[in-house]
C-alpha cells in the first residue's frame, strides 16, 4: 500500500510542497483548495514531470475534501500569508476560520492521520488544530523550526564558507520575532558556534534569522517565504513516513516541559509514524529560559486571543 498525503491549500508552499515530495516518491498527494481549477490545474502539470524523473506517484488536484479520505498525513498550508509590514500575528482573523474548516474536513475523513500544520500563526493553528481535530497531541505538529534552524544555518555557511552540512543549528521557540536562536547548542562540524564568529557577527546572524521570514515578504512584495518551508514539512513528512526517530525543532503541544503548559511551542521533538515520539528537553542556562518564556508569553498572547475569537 502507498502512502497517502493530503495538501490542504494549493497555494505557494501547498503546491512547492507537493512538488518536493513526488520528486522523492514518498507518497501518492491530493492538493485541495477553495480555487477552482487551480489545483486540479498544479497537480496535472506536476504528475506530467514524473515521467522524467521517473517518480511513480498520483497527485490529485481538487476542490472536494472527499478524495482525502485515508490519508496518513495531511499538510495544512491554507491561508493568506503575510503582507510586507504584517507579523504572522495579523493573520490569526483571517487565518483561524480556513484552518477550523480544513481541519475538519479533513479529520473526519481520515481520523488516523498525523497532521503537519504551516499555516501562521503557526504555533496557534496549530492548537487549533488539535482543538478541532480532538486527535491527541502527539499526531499534531507544526512546522517552524526546521525552517528557522535552516535560514540561521544558511547565514552561518554564507558568513564562515563552509558547507552547510557542516552547520548544525538550533533554533526554539514561538514561530515569531521573538524565536529563540540557541548559539550555545550551534555548532560548526562540532566546533561551538561561539569559537567560530565574533560576538557582533553571531548577533547579526542571530537577528536575521528571528527576522528571516520578514526579509523575504518585504522583498517579494507579494506572498511570503516557500522553497525553504516546504522543504521543511517535506523532511517532517519523510521523518514520520519512514518511522525515521528524527529529531528536529518544531511546534509540539508542552505539558509541562520547558515549565510550560497548554501551548503549542518550538521545542525538539523526535518524528516517527506515531507522530511526535518525544519531546527532548535540552539543559537551558539563565539567559536562555528567559528568552524562551518571553517567546512563550508572545504565543499565549496570541492563543488568548484565537480563544476570544473562536469556540474550541
Ligand atoms: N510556518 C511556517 O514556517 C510558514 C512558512 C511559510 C508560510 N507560512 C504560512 O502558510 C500559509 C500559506 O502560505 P502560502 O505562501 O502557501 O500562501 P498562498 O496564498 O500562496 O496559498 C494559500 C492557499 O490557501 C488557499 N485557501 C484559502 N482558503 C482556503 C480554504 N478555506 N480551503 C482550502 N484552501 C484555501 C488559497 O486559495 C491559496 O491557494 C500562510 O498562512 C503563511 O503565512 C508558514
Amino acid at each position: 500500500m502507498k502512502n497517502k498525503v493530503s495538501i490542504i491549500g494549493a497555494g505557494m508552499t501547498g503546491s512547492t510542497t507537493a512538488h518536493w515530495l513526488a520528486e522523492r516518491e514518498l507518497a501518492d498527494l491530493v492538493l485541495v483548495d477553495i480555487v477552482e481549477g487551480m489545483p486540479q490545474g498544479k497537480s496535472l502539470d506536476l504528475r506530467q514531470a514524473m515521467p522524467v524523473i521517473g517518480s511513480d506517484v498520483a497527485i490529485t488536484g481538487t476542490n472536494d475534501y472527499e478524495a482525502t479520505a485515508g490519508s496518513d498525513i495531511v499538510v495544512i498550508t491554507a491561508g493568506l500569508p503575510r503582507k510586507p509590514g504584517m507579523s504572522r500575528d495579523d493573520l490569526l482573523t483571517a487565518n483561524a476560520d480556513i484552518v477550523r474548516k480544513a481541519a475538519e474536513e479533513t479529520v473526519k475523513r481520515s481520523p488516523d492521520a498525523i497532521f503537519v500544520v504551516l499555516t501562521n500563526p503557526l504555533d496557534v493553528m496549530t492548537y487549533l488544530t488539535m482543538k478541532v481535530t480532538k486527535l491527541p497531541p502527539e499526531r499534531v505538529v507544526g512546522q517552524a523550526g526546521i525552517l528557522d534552524s535552516a535560514r540561521m544555518r544558511a547565514f552561518v555557511a554564507m558568513e564562515l564558507k563552509v558547507s552547510v552540512e557542516n552547520i548544525q543549528c538550533y533554533v526554539l521557540g514561538g514561530h515569531g520575532d521573538e524565536m529563540v536562536p540557541l548559539t550555545r547548542h550551534s555548532n560548526v562540524a562540532g566546533t561551538p558556534l561561539r569559537e567560530c564568529l565574533a560576538p557582533d557577527r553571531l548577533e547579526a546572524i542571530v537577528n536575521r534569522t528571528r527576522k528571516g521570514g520578514g526579509e523575504i515578504v518585504s522583498l517579494l512584495k507579494t506572498g511570503s517565504a516557500y522553497y525553504a518551508p516546504a522543504i521543511a514539512i517535506t523532511q517532517m513528512v519523510k521523518a514520520i513516513l519512514m518511522d525515521k526517530h528524527l529529531i528536529v525543532p518544531a511546534s509540539a503541544y508542552l505539558r509541562g516541559e520547558y515549565g510550560l503548559k497548554d501551548l503549542f511551542f518550538g521545542v525538539p521533538v523526535q518524528l516517527g509514524r506515531s507522530g511526535v515520539e518525544k519531546i527532548i528537553e535540552y539543559k537551558l542556562d539563565e539567559s536562555e529560559q528567559s528568552a524562551l518564556q518571553k517567546s512563550a508569553d508572545a504565543v499565549r498572547q496570541t492563543q488568548d486571543a484565537l480563544l476570544h475569537l473562536v469556540k474550541i
